[in-house]
């Protein structure tokens, strides 16, 4: 019972489960196929027992966003790439008023989550820039993506999930980090010579990516926290608020960036004067003094 009925984002982890749908798809991707001795040597019980907590860890990495930004509800979710609904089912069970977009490239995953948990379909594209979805999101969940595509896709999908943020909307993206670079020796991603490239690659640059074999613009990509910062600080219409390593069932990295401008004084954010132009704008406009500007 929370205290004199006030309740937190903490209390949706409680509540979620008694709205739960726990009808899965039998062509879920998601769901573990394995022998019982590799569910063994991953540590895993059962693939239920796998799917269900790894949908739930989304959950706890949306409640622990919600909570440093201080909202105590979502009213209109995107879930980009929903599959066939491990992750949507819990967001639709904690928020069972809110407007949710399932999308997808997997057509079937997109038409499930419609039918199973009350979602607005929107079919997707390989490119963001094509993909046909209308209107903006107090949240935006990326769950396992930006894992398999190379640096420009991931840039090209920030920008284009910052788009489509409502003001002071939240991004949860999830990321390989550098648990990954371990974890590929227990569980492999990608053939041995793929990922040594990879490897080799995030030592250089901070970032590595490789196809997987037989496929074009998908594979496995590792990107140390750094290199996610330094994309994030790229834009100035959003805040880093939070770099969680393994925040998604101790596996992916969980990244949340807030959509609030980084050059916002305390205190005068609402409504934001216009005389007001930011450090970075008068950094600007002295270097560029002489140009004839009058502004300030
Ligand atoms: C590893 S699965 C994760 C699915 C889901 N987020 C989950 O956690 O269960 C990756 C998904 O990304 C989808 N995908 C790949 N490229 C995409 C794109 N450009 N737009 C939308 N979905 C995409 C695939 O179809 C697949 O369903």
């Amino acid at each position: 019972m929370a205290l004199f009925g006030a309740r937190t984002p903490l209390d949706l982890l409680r509540d979620y489960r008694k709205r739960l749908v726990t009808t899965v798809a039998p062509a879920d991707q998601m769901v573990l196929r394995f022998d019982a001795a590799t569910m063994a040597r991953i540590g895993e019980k059962s693939w239920e027992d796998q799917y269900f907590r790894v949908g739930e860890a989304a959950l706890r990495a949306v409640v622990r966003a919600m909570l440093l930004a201080e909202k105590t509800d979502l009213a209109s979710i995107l879930d980009l790439p929903c599959g066939h609904g491990r992750v949507l089912r819990t967001l639709r069970a904690a928020f069972p008023g809110a407007r949710i977009a399932a999308c997808d490239l997997d057509a079937g995953g997109v038409e499930f989550c419609a039918r199973t948990f009350a979602a607005e379909p929107v079919h997707s594209a390989v490119d963001p820039a094509a993909i046909p979805l209308t209107g903006t999101f107090e949240l935006i969940w990326c769950g396992s993506l930006l894992t398999h595509v190379d640096a420009a896709r991931y840039a090209a999908f920030v920008r284009w999930f910052l788009d489509r943020l409502a003001p002071e909307g939240l991004l949860v993206f999830t990321s390989h980090g550098r648990w990954s670079l371990d974890y590929h020796r227990t569980y492999p991603y990608i053939a041995e010579d793929r990922f040594e490239a990879i490897v080799a690659d995030v030592a250089a640059t901070g970032f590595g990516y490789r196809d997987y074999p037989g496929q074009a613009e998908y594979g496995i990509s590792i990107a140390l926290p750094s290199w996610v910062a330094r994309l994030v600080e790229g834009h100035r219409d959003a805040t880093l608020l939070a770099y969680h390593e393994r925040g998604w069932g101790h596996h992916q990295d969980v990244v949340v960036v807030w959509k609030k401008p980084i050059d916002v004084p305390p205190g005068l954010e609402r409504p934001r004067p216009a005389i007001y132009r930011g450090h970075y704008d008068k950094f600007a406009l002295a270097a560029s003094a002489g140009s004839g500007t009058s502004e300030r």
